[in-house]
C-alpha cells in the first residue's frame, strides 16, 4: 500500500517553497500527498520561529498529534524548519510521540529519515546549520496546474537585525551557484510556469560573500534572457544593499516586474539604529525616489515593526509621517515579538502588549486608506494580467496579477490559465481590483 503524507506549513514564503521541496523528495521515493491529517501514514509541520505567535500556533498543532499517535502508533510525525531549529531535540523531550526535527538546512534528506524512522523506530534530530545549499529536486508534474512558482537562490542571513531570530534558525548566507539556479528556472519554464520569484532573505547579498560571478543584477539579467520567463520576480531586498544596477534594471530589463518589497521596518532613525539597520529613513527615501524615477508606475511595499523596545510616542509618529510621505502600496505590520537569542532581548524600554496594540491599530487603520486610495488610482487602466486559475469570487472569474503585483478578478468564460491578458480595471478595492477582459 502507498504510504501517505501530510505537510502543514506555517511561515513564509521560503517555507512554502521548503515544503513542496520535501514533498517532491518523498514522491519521487513513492509516497503520496494527502490533505487529509487523518489519512496520513507521516504527518510533518514546517515551523515558523519569527514571532512568538507563529510559534505557539506550530507548537499547538504539534500538541494535536497526540491524540493521532494514540490512535495509529505506526504514524511518523515530523516538526522541520525554523522551529525545529530553534527548540532543537528539546521539542523531542516535550512531545514523547514525535520522531523527527530537521532544521531548514536538514529537510533535503528528509527521505533518508523518514526511512531510519521507518525500519528502526529511532528518533532523530538533525540541526546542522552549514554546508551547500540543495537545488530543488526534479520535479517533473509536481507543478501541475500552477502558472508561478518560487525559485531558492539564496538562504540565510548575515545582517543580525537585533530583532531577527532568522540568522540563528536558517544559518549565514549560503548561495546556489548561478548554473543551477538558470537549471532550475528552464525546467521550471518546461512545466508550465510563466512567472518566477526569486526568493532568499536578502537577494541582493546574492554571492557577495564568496565574491563568485554573478551578482543578484547580473543573475536577473542572465533569467531575463530565458525564453519563456515571462515575468521575474524577487524577495525579500534589504534597503542597505540595493544597488543603483538593480534599480536600473528595473527600467530596461524585459521580464523583471515593477514591484519591489522593501522592508523598512521603522520610520525613526533613532530605532533604525537599535535595530542595527545600517540605513537613515533619508537614505530609504532616496531610494524609493530613485525606484520611482527609473519606473513610475513601479508598486512599493513594505514591513514595519511597532513598539520595538524603547520606541517612543514620537518614533511611532515617525513611522506614520514615513507611511504618509511614501504611501507605500501595501505594507505588512507586527508587534514587536521577543524571541530568543536576539539582541533586541536585552535592551531596555520594552514597550507594553496594550499599548503595542493600540500603535498597530492605529498604522493598519492608516495604511489600509493608503491602499485603498492607491487600488482606486487605477481604476480605468488597462493592465496586462497572468492569469493564475479560477477566482474565488464565484463562476466564471478569474484571477491573476498586474505586473505591480495586485490581485485581479474578471469575468471570463473559458480557461485561460497561464495567458496573459489586458484587463481594463473597473473597481479598486481593498484587497483587490475588478476588471474587464479587453483582448482575448
Ligand atoms: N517581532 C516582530 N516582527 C518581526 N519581524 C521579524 N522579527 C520580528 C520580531 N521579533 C518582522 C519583520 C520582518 C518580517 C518578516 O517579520 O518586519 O521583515
Ligand atoms: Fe518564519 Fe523567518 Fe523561518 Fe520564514 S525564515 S519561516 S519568516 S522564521
Amino acid at each position: 500500500m502507498t504510504q501517505l503524507f501530510h505537510i502543514k506549513t506555517f511561515g513564509c514564503q521560503m517555507n512554502k517553497h521548503d515544503s513542496d521541496s520535501v514533498g517532491q523528495i518523498l514522491i519521487n521515493e513513492g509516497y503520496r500527498q494527502t490533505d487529509s491529517i487523518d489519512d496520513a501514514h507521516i504527518i510533518l509541520i514546517n515551523t515558523c520561529a519569527v514571532r512568538q505567535k507563529a510559534e505557539e500556533k506550530a507548537l499547538t498543532f504539534i500538541g494535536r498529534l497526540s491524540r493521532l499517535k494514540r490512535r495509529k502508533p505506526d504514524l511518523i510525525t515530523g516538526v522541520i524548519g525554523c522551529v525545529a531549529q530553534e527548540r532543537g531535540i528539546n521539542l523531542l523531550k516535550r512531545f514523547p510521540y514525535l520522531d523527527l526535527v530537521l532544521g531548514p538546512r536538514n529537510i533535503y534528506q528528509i527521505d533518508k529519515f523518514v526511512s531510519k524512522v521507518e525500519k528502526e523506530r529511532e528518533r532523530i534530530s538533525s540541526l546542522e546549520l552549514v554546508g551547500e545549499l540543495t537545488p530543488f529536486p526534479k520535479h517533473n508534474g509536481y507543478l501541475k496546474g500552477r502558472v508561478t512558482s518560487f525559485l531558492k537562490i539564496m538562504e540565510g542571513c548575515d545582517n543580525f537585525c537585533t530583532y531577527c531570530i532568522v540568522p540563528f534558525v536558517r544559518g549565514r548566507e549560503t548561495s546556489l551557484p548561478a548554473e543551477k539556479i538558470i537549471d532550475e528556472a528552464k525546467y521550471l519554464v518546461s512545466q508550465g510556469i510563466k512567472e518566477i520569484t526569486l526568493i532568499g532573505q536578502n537577494v541582493n547579498s546574492y554571492n557577495v560573500k564568496s565574491k563568485a560571478l554573478p551578482t543578484f543584477p547580473g543573475l536577473l539579467s542572465e533569467l531575463d534572457s530565458i525564453a519563456g520567463v515571462e515575468r521575474l520576480r524577487f524577495t525579500t531586498s534589504h534597503p542597505r544593499d540595493l544597488s543603483d544596477e538593480l534599480i536600473d534594471l528595473f527600467g530596461g530589463s524585459k521580464g523583471l516586474c515593477p514591484h519591489i518589497h522593501l522592508p523598512v521596518q521603522s520610520g525613526s532613525n533613532n530605532i533604525l539604529k537599535l535595530m542595527n539597520r545600517g540605513y537613515t529613513i533619508d537614505r530609504y527615501i532616496d531610494l524609493i525616489n530613485r525606484l520611482r524615477k527609473t519606473r513610475p508606475d513601479i508598486s512599493i511595499t513594505s514591513d514595519i515593526i511597532v513598539g520595538f523596545p524603547g520606541e517612543m510616542e514620537g518614533d511611532f509618529e515617525d513611522s506614520l509621517s514615513l507611511i504618509n510621505e511614501v504611501k507605500f502600496d501595501n505594507i505588512f505590520s507586527f508587534k514587536y515579538s521577543d524571541r530568543p537569542g536576539i539582541k533586541a532581548l536585552e535592551l531596555p524600554g520594552k514597550i507594553g502588549e496594550e499599548e503595542k496594540q493600540r500603535r498597530l491599530s492605529i498604522l493598519q487603520e492608516r495604511q489600509r486608506g493608503i491602499t485603498l486610495s492607491k487600488n482606486r488610482l487605477v481604476e480605468g487602466s488597462i493592465q496586462e494580467i497572468l492569469i493564475e486559475g479560477p477566482a474565488k469570487r464565484g463562476d466564471d472569474y478569474l484571477t491573476g496579477r498586474t505586473l505591480g503585483n495586485k490581485v485581479v478578478n474578471f469575468f471570463s468564460k473559458g480557461n485561460l490559465k497561464g495567458r496573459t491578458v489586458k484587463v481594463k480595471i473597473v473597481k479598486g478595492f481593498q484587497n483587490s481590483l475588478l476588471g474587464e477582459l479587453v483582448d482575448g
